[in-house]
């Protein structure tokens, strides 16, 4: 459902229509310090208040899923310090944030295979997800150990396994099956994905789930992607015609 709004109703541009979903690739932490002469952790860390800063301004818009790549399957692969500055700033926002964002009826939620996840880390991000699964406000989807390769690797295997144990038939796969496999699976697809700080490719994300979503790039790191620049990709996305492959 879009929701919108109407400044003045007689003017087309005017009406803006909020997405439902919005992913975000959130680029660009570690070009932001070393334009200030600070490690790649500092980057993060203000990475980390921005996650607030759009977070609130997605709960104030209507938006109702938003899903941040925090960590993906490719990132155990940067320095060790980084992999564990990563996982304490979860647990810090996490543990300093719960409050505010319960008492405003987000839902914290999580999509990769966060059992691999330090225990520390899982520890706190069971407590949240168990804390605020009643919610009903925005869906806070965090990332974190995601690939989306890795996802659709887990839902072929699951679906092979029930093929051979005979609860499925073969003529029970479409999409919607596949679609309930992943992790995912009772969400809508995302309606926008925003990438920051200039590059311009997936890198393993909602490869299933971006299928029709639009998508909107910008140069401005992800530390400086505030309330005003996510306005402007709402209304960028507002002024698309998304027409689902007919015409
Ligand atoms: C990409 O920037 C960013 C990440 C791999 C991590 C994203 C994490 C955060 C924004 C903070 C923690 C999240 C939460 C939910 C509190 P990069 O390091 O690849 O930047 P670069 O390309 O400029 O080096």
């Amino acid at each position: 459902m879009i929701k919108s709004f109407f400044k003045d109703k007689t003017k087309e541009e005017d009406v803006l229509n909020v997405p439902e979903h919005i992913a975000i690739i959130m680029d660009g932490n570690g070009r932001w310090a070393k334009k200030r002469n600070m490690p790649r952790n500092m980057g993060h860390k203000a990475g980390g208040e921005n996650v607030k800063t759009i977070t609130k301004a997605c709960d104030k818009l209507g938006v109702k899923y938003l899903t941040l790549y925090a960590f993906s399957t490719e990132n155990w692969k940067r320095p060790e310090e980084e992999v564990s500055g990563l996982m304490d700033l979860l647990v810090f926002f996490l543990k300093s944030e719960l409050k505010e964002l319960h008492e405003n009826h987000v839902r914290i939620r999580t999509i990769g295979d966060i059992s691999h996840l330090p225990k520390k880390t899982k520890q706190v991000l069971d407590d949240s997800i168990e804390v605020t699964k009643n919610n009903t406000g925005l869906n806070l989807v965090l990332a974190l150990n995601y690939g989306s390769r890795n996802e659709i690797t887990l839902a072929v295997k699951a679906i092979g396994s029930k093929l051979k144990d005979g609860s499925l038939d073969l003529d029970d796969i479409n999409e919607d099956l596949i679609a309930e496999h992943l992790d995912t699976a009772d969400m809508p697809d995302p309606d926008l994905m925003i990438r920051t700080s200039g590059e311009l490719r997936l890198s393993n994300y909602m490869l299933w789930q971006l299928a029709y979503s639009e998508f909107y790039f910008t140069d401005v790191y992800w530390p400086d992607f505030g309330e005003e620049a996510l306005m402007e990709a709402v209304k960028v996305y507002s002024n698309r015609q998304r027409r689902f492959g007919a015409v």
